[in-house]
């Protein structure tokens, strides 16, 4: 019986090669940047108990109610797959008591997973860089996370960026402003595209994401969310405004932008680009000052963001290819005693810090030489019968194809002389 071939299940892929490279290079530079921030890197599990999820990203949203990635486990526990990256990070500070101690500034990469209908830049497993912040509601956090993200971005060098803000305000204005909503929207109800109808009474802010032209007809003249803060909220948002004044941080007022999770207040904002389609959110976050009690803990306020990397790669590819880190040396052997010979001296140049490939395809050595040739190796190390007796290595430069000879073992122990050449 034949079967067909393995696949990679859809809406995940393979990273390798080329692309492998711009991922590497992202995740040296949120170290780097959000290192010097004072962020501390966390990693939680890729599971947690879907309750966590329920309870902390809402029952009433896309991502808990139809994307996520549920299975009960052997002992009959219900677990998922964590869709976001916040939740767990909550869970796993209050679990170690960390929020009673201080501020606490965290980063976090890795693997989500949302059961979403794949297209270019969306994913079913895809791959968060976030930031999340614990203990002030001081509005300065909320400017800084977002001078991190833009900072981060830009010296990526990705243009065309575009952050919008808005303000959700307290859950008591959330509530005003649903009333006033639903009180609005009720008489078009009939006109409504499907996914709204049932939003009416499940979760009327998502109807203000819906990309139906019916349905943004009528939210052309709805009651806009902004207009309900209340005066904490209110001066919270401006002070927030002034903030990202103060630094040159350009932004646009979006008063629909509401996010896809339950959890945030006041601050909800949203970096876009035009630059990826249909897809145009690069990252996106604010402030969700209950969420930490809802799931069991002191009541601390917090505040953070995350971007999904497949998107920045794709931004990142748009740039041009980054070069591919140079092969320094190439072991070549053929011969009686030679094999022994070579993997001493691949292990001896490796310690130097040198990028060494030993060939074991025991091909002519000719043949070998010219697979070095075609890795874009510098240099060639020659190992052939007469030189296992003599100790005298040929070292070839294949830029120049000037050949010199190097003593074993003294010769290649010698790590000036490997450094000089190499670095
Ligand atoms: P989110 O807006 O759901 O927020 O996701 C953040 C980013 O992840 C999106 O802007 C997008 O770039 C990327 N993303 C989301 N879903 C997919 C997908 N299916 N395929 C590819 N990329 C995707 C959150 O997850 C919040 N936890 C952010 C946050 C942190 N808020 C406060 N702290």
């Amino acid at each position: 019986m034949t079967s067909a071939p393995l696949q990679a299940i859809r809406g995940t892929r393979d990273i390798w090669g080329t692309e492998i490279r711009l991922w590497q290079y992202l995740e040296q530079h949120a170290r780097d940047i959000l290192g010097r921030a004072n962020y501390q890197e966390i990693r939680t599990p890729l599971f947690e108990a879907t309750e966590l999820f329920q309870r902390g990203i809402g029952e009433g949203t896309d991502i808990v109610s139809k994307e996520m990635y549920t299975f009960t486990d052997r002992g009959e526990r219900s677990l998922t797959l964590r869709p976001e990256g916040t939740a767990g990070v909550v869970r796993s500070l209050i679990e170690h008591k960390r929020l009673s101690q201080g501020v606490q500034r965290c980063w976090y990469q890795g693997a989500m997973f949302r059961y979403e209908r794949p297209q270019a830049g969306r994913q079913r497993q895809f791959h968060q860089l976030g930031v999340e912040v614990f203990g002030s509601e001081d509005p300065r956090v909320d400017v800084e996370v977002m001078a991190v993200a833009l900072e981060f971005l830009q010296a990526l060098g990705i243009p065309n960026l575009t952050l919008e803000l808005n303000s959700v305000g307290d859950p008591a204005d959330r509530q005003r402003y649903k009333a006033a909503l639903v009180e609005y929207l009720t008489p078009y109800a009939a006109d409504l595209d499907p996914d709204s109808q049932v939003r009416l009474t499940k979760n009327p802010l998502r109807i203000l994401d819906s990309k139906d032209p019916a349905t943004q007809a009528i939210l052309r003249t709805a009651p806009l969310l902004p207009q309900y803060l209340g005066k904490a909220a209110q001066q919270h948002f401006e002070q927030v405004q002034e903030g990202l004044q103060a630094l040159g941080l350009a932004y646009e007022l979006n008063p629909r932008l509401v996010r896809g999770l339950d959890y945030y207040t006041r601050t909800a904002f949203e970096i876009t680009t035009q630059d990826l389609g249909a897809q145009s959110a690069v990252g996106g976050g604010g402030r969700y000052d209950h969420l930490v009690e809802e799931l069991g803990g002191t009541a601390t306020p917090a505040v953070g963001w995350a971007m999904g990397l497949e998107r920045l790669v794709v931004l990142l590819q748009k740039q041009g290819e980054p070069p591919a880190p140079e092969l320094d040396i190439y072991v070549v052997s053929q011969g009686a005693g030679t094999a022994t010979l070579s993997l001493q001296i691949s292990q001896m140049l490796r310690g130097h810090g040198l990028r060494v490939e030993m060939d074991v395809s025991q091909s002519s050595l000719g043949k070998q030489i010219k697979r070095a040739d075609k890795l874009g190796s510098k240099a060639c190390v020659i190992v052939g019968e007469t030189e296992v007796t003599t100790g005298q290595i040929p070292v070839k430069w294949l830029a120049t194809g000037v050949q010199e000879i190097v003593t074993f073992p003294n010769g290649f122990r010698d790590a000036t002389f490997w450094q000089k050449n190499f670095r």
